[in-house]
């Protein structure tokens, strides 16, 4: 384990201690890149700690990255389809649109102009040093790094301290932008006073989550489970999953990497540790691990598919919560961006 993920365990756990004791000093920002519709992974990394937060009475403010689908690719697919789909997940998950703040990118011109002061305080060695972006760029096949790709990670800094957010629900994949955006944090305000707040990370016990394949989550593989899907897609998507020969079911991730999988599925659905399932299980094989896996994924999305349904049948509704989430991000925004340039001394009349 790198001292760096170390470092953003301990301030993920010191959040998790916050959220007890003192949840109304959070704020929350986090973000969907609407490429494609979101997968259980999405859910149980960063979903179900957006609506906990939520929940304690955090104050959440939600991007739909529309910005960052430029980033590493030509074809732009179904944009404004993928951003409908983003903003009607994250309410059928549980986020209330009347306390939540959920807005596009390129909607709000003054969060997109924090950029300039940002970019002037990193190096292009530092940006080019980030794993995330070289791991992008290799799954999407790209051999020479375009600007918006290598510097999306200072665009990301720029979402989340335009409403200087303190806290990040995301994947353990965020973490170097969320590093990022800490050291873009702490020079500003080392270099114009103090303005923004160092935000931490709340990562979830589901890093390590991979397709029903065993691999590494992938749209183009075809190794996700959809929330959109139906209880017989899933069915369906679950019963292709890859296990292994021996019928005894033990919780091994070393050794069983596929079988221990689907029994951490299991567990973040049911809230019972995966060694107990897998006993439960015992030699009942991969049959009854799918069987489970599929009826516990079932009754946990159930509600959330529901809503959504819902939601698919008024457009407007789900427009207008755009349009007003909008509104509030340019306000605030547009103060971040007074309070950015006085610090600088670029005001002139
Ligand atoms: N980069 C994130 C992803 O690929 C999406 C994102 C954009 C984001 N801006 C953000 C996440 C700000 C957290 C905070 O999934």
């Amino acid at each position: 384990m790198t001292e760096s993920y170390q470092a953003a365990l301990a301030r993920s756990a010191e959040l998790d201690k916050i959220l007890d004791t003192d949840p109304g000093s959070l704020r929350m920002l986090t973000g969907d890149r609407p490429t494609g519709a979101l997968h259980i992974g999405h859910y149980f990394a960063s979903i179900r700690n957006r609506v906990k937060l939520q929940q304690r009475g955090a104050e959440i403010w939600q991007l739909v990255a529309d910005y960052q689908v430029i980033t590493d690719r030509e074809a732009l697919g179904d944009v404004a389809g993928n951003v409908r789909g983003l903003v009607i997940d994250n309410i059928a998950a549980g986020l209330d649109p009347e306390r939540a703040t959920i807005f596009t990118h390129s909607s709000v011109p003054a969060l997109n102009q924090l950029m300039l002061p940002f970019l002037s305080l990193v190096s292009v060695a530092e940006l080019q040093r980030n794993p995330t972006v070289k791991d992008e760029a290799k799954s999407a096949g790209i051999t020479s790094i375009g600007g918006l790709l290598l510097t999306y990670p200072v665009h990301q800094a720029a979402d989340i301290l335009f409403c200087k957010a303190n806290v990040v629900p995301v994947g353990r994949d965020q973490l170097p932008h969320l590093e990022q955006t800490r050291v873009i944090a702490r020079r500003f305000n080392e270099r114009y006073g103090p303005t923004f707040p160092e935000p931490g990370a709340l990562l979830s016990e589901a890093t390590l989550i991979l397709g029903t394949d065993g691999t590494k989550m992938s749209k183009s593989k075809g190794n996700v489970i959809e929330l959109r899907m139906t209880a017989d897609e899933t069915a369906k998507k679950i019963k292709g999953a890859k296990t292994d020969s021996d019928r005894v079911i033990t919780y091994d991730p070393d050794t069983r990497p596929e079988v221990a999988n689907l029994l951490l599925l299991i567990s973040l659905c049911e809230g019972t540790p995966p060694e107990a399932v897998a006993d439960e299980i015992g030699d009942g094989g991969g049959g009854a691990l799918k069987k489970r896996l599929t009826d516990a994924v079932n009754t946990e999305l159930e509600p959330l598919r529901a809503r959504r349904a819902e939601l698919e049948k008024d457009p407007a509704y789900v427009a207008g919560i755009l349009r007003r989430g909008n509104e509030r991000a340019n306000e605030v925004a547009e103060q971040t961006l007074a309070e950015v340039r006085e610090r600088m001394g670029m005001v002139y009349t």
